[in-house]
Formats: structure tokens, C-alpha cells, sequence
């Protein structure tokens, strides 16, 4: 090693942070006592009563009243109106995308929840977070005007990039039981996903859009299934946050019961992951009320048209009916503050 190397390392070690507590999900974290263990094992919590249940069942009021807002004659005392032509655009998997719902004053108030911020400062040891703008989901049963919601078990994460990079999270704003549909996650899956990509890697791959997303075809399905792992429905009440490792295999099922499902799709990475032009990016589809993946960089920055029979819908918003009340913790997540002059 020369000289030059060695002081060159203890100047870089003398700037850095205290060592930090990040978790590493990969087995060798202390054990802490609550559902941080269930996510190191299993690759997925639920963390009960992240957001009160008296705030949580306001949020769900407040989405009702976003979908009756439309004037489409939604009513959520009956629902036979449950249908396309009561209802915004949302698909199969009842993600609505468009018309600037994600910047709605109920979304944004769910990320501001300190319960839920609280539970990504733990699991980065960071404080300095910043958060998506991501889909919410609005499930009504049994709709038939759309098409069928299939599996599509999956990881949201590169197999060229292992180990753990991203916690994914959504605050479950009705009862969520064991038929209502929802997030099904498969048990264990993370830890097993280094040694199924080095098996798997010859294996033609299903398309995606991104190489930040992978299918699990029958074949990979089966493997996971000879390992053992266990397909589990993770149950919730409102205001619990669920949470999952990108390494996780998941999808959500369809409801076979009368219970509608809503959810806020809330992940959070520390800013330091973001590059400033990524920061930048956000602050504009923050401005121009547009969404974002589940990646709080804004890698991918999306639009507020959402199409109705295959044009644009007469419905279609710019920017939300409420906008947001932004608390200074909450504009922090928006990655404004930290953008340099
Ligand atoms: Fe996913």
C-alpha cells in the first residue's frame, strides 16, 4: 500500500458519519425486539398502528370523497356504481396513477405520518429521507368491467444488483382480511434471491420496462416452492404499514368478499442514495403534480393523462382538488431542501 493510499483513506475515513446502523437484512443484524425482526427473517412486517386508527379512517373518508369528487355518480353507499363509468381511471390491480392523485392532501398526509417515517428512519438510521410519489390503490370487488387481476409474482429489484437496496411500504387504509385482496408476499423469498439469480441466470427473463423488475416465471415459481417457501396474504387493519424487502417476490390477489381496498404506497430512501439531477427531477414532477415509481429518486417521473376507452379522459386532473399542507418534515421529503443552489 502506498503512502499516498493510506493518508488518502484516513482523510475519507475522517469525514465519515459515526458508524452507521444501517440494516443490512442479510442475517447479521442485532436482534431489536419488534417487527424489524420479522423483516430480517421473513422479508416483510407489518407494522400494527404506524398511522392511528382515528387518523387512517379520515384518510379513507377523504379518498371516498376524491372518487365521489368526480361527479360521475361513484357513491360509496352503493356499490353497483363501482364501475368505469362511475369511477376515474384505475386498473386491474387497482393502481390509480393519473390525474395528480398521489399529490392529494391525504396522500401526502399519510407520508407525513410520523409513525411511518419513523419506522424508514430506523430500518436506514437516517433522518434525512426522501419519499415517493408512487400509485394509490383504490380495489373495488368483484368488478367486471375491467379485466381479470392474474398473478404477476415478481421482485422490484435488478438481480444484477443483490443484497438489500430498497424497503418498499404501503399504509392499509381499510380491513385488509385473509380474502380482501391485497398484498401477497412470499415468506423468506429475500434471502434466498442471490443463489436463485446465480441458478436462474441463463433463464430467458420476462419483459420489463425496467431492469429494476423481475417475473418469476412457472419454472422459478416451482424452484422457490421445492425450497419451501410459503405464499402468505399479509393481513392488515387501517393505519397499519406494511413493509417489504424489494428482494421479497410479491404481488396482490383480488378480493373474493365485499370489502373495498384502499392503500398509499409510502417507500422512502435516504437522500444521500439520490444524485442531485435526480433531486432536481423530483422537484419538477413534484411542481407538475406527477408521480413517480416506488423509487423516491424519480428515476422515472410518470403523467396526470389517464386515458378512458382510449382517449384522454374529459376527467382527467392537473393538479389536486386539496393540495397538500406540507409540514417542514414533509417538504423534506420532497428532496426540495437538500438540492444545492
Ligand atoms: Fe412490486
Amino acid at each position: 500500500m502506498s503512502t499516498t493510499t493510506t493518508v488518502t483513506e484516513q482523510a475519507a475515513a475522517s469525514v465519515l458519519p459515526a458508524q452507521s446502523k444501517r440494516m443490512k437484512v442479510d442475517g447479521t443484524d442485532p436482534k431489536f425486539g419488534d417487527w424489524r425482526d420479522d423483516l430480517v427473517r421473513d422479508g416483510f412486517a407489518v407494522v400494527k398502528n404506524a398511522v392511528p386508527r382515528d387518523r387512517a379512517d379520515k384518510y379513507a373518508d377523504a379518498m371516498y370523497g376524491w372518487l365521489e369528487g368526480f361527479g360521475l355518480g361513484f357513491d360509496r353507499n352503493d356499490l353497483s356504481t363501482a364501475n368505469k363509468d362511475h369511477l376515474p381511471t384505475i386498473n386491474e390491480k387497482g393502481m390509480c396513477l393519473n390525474y395528480a392523485c398521489t399529490h392529494e392532501d391525504f396522500a401526502w398526509a399519510v407520508r407525513s405520518e410520523p409513525g411511518v417515517i419513523d419506522a424508514f428512519e430506523k430500518v436506514y438510521d437516517d433522518s434525512d429521507l426522501i419519499v415517493s410519489f408512487d400509485a394509490i390503490n383504490v380495489t373495488f370487488p368483484n368488478r367486471k368491467d375491467i379485466a381479470p387481476n392474474k398473478p404477476w409474482p415478481h421482485q422490484d429489484q435488478d438481480p444484477l444488483k443483490p443484497g438489500f437496496r430498497c424497503l418498499q411500504g404501503l399504509v392499509n387504509l381499510l380491513p385488509n382480511g385473509p380474502d380482501d385482496g391485497g398484498l401477497i408476499v412470499c415468506r423468506g423469498g429475500h434471502a434466498l434471491s442471490e443463489e436463485f439469480h446465480k441458478e436462474f441466470i441463463n433463464e430467458p427473463r420476462i419483459p420489463a420496462w425496467t431492469p429494476e423488475w423481475f417475473g418469476f416465471t412457472a419454472e422459478g415459481m416451482k424452484w422457490l416452492e421445492e425450497k419451501g417457501c410459503v405464499w402468505e396474504k399479509v393481513c392488515a387493519e387501517p393505519g397499519d404499514l406494511l413493509l417489504w424487502d424489494s428482494r421479497t417476490p410479491h404481488y396482490n390477489l383480488p378480493s373474493k368478499t365485499e370489502q373495498p381496498r384502499f392503500a398509499i404506497y409510502t417507500c422512502f430512501m435516504p437522500v444521500s442514495h439520490a444524485s442531485q439531477e435526480d433531486l432536481v427531477r423530483k422537484k419538477h414532477a413534484f411542481e407538475r403534480w406527477v408521480g413517480t415509481t416506488h423509487w423516491p429518486n424519480a428515476r422515472h417521473t410518470g403523467s396526470n393523462v389517464a386515458k378512458r376507452d382510449g382517449v384522454e379522459d374529459p376527467h382527467n386532473r392537473f393538479e389536486p382538488v386539496t393540495k397538500p399542507a406540507l409540514s417542514a418534515r414533509a417538504f423534506k421529503l420532497t428532496g426540495i431542501p437538500y438540492i444545492s443552489a
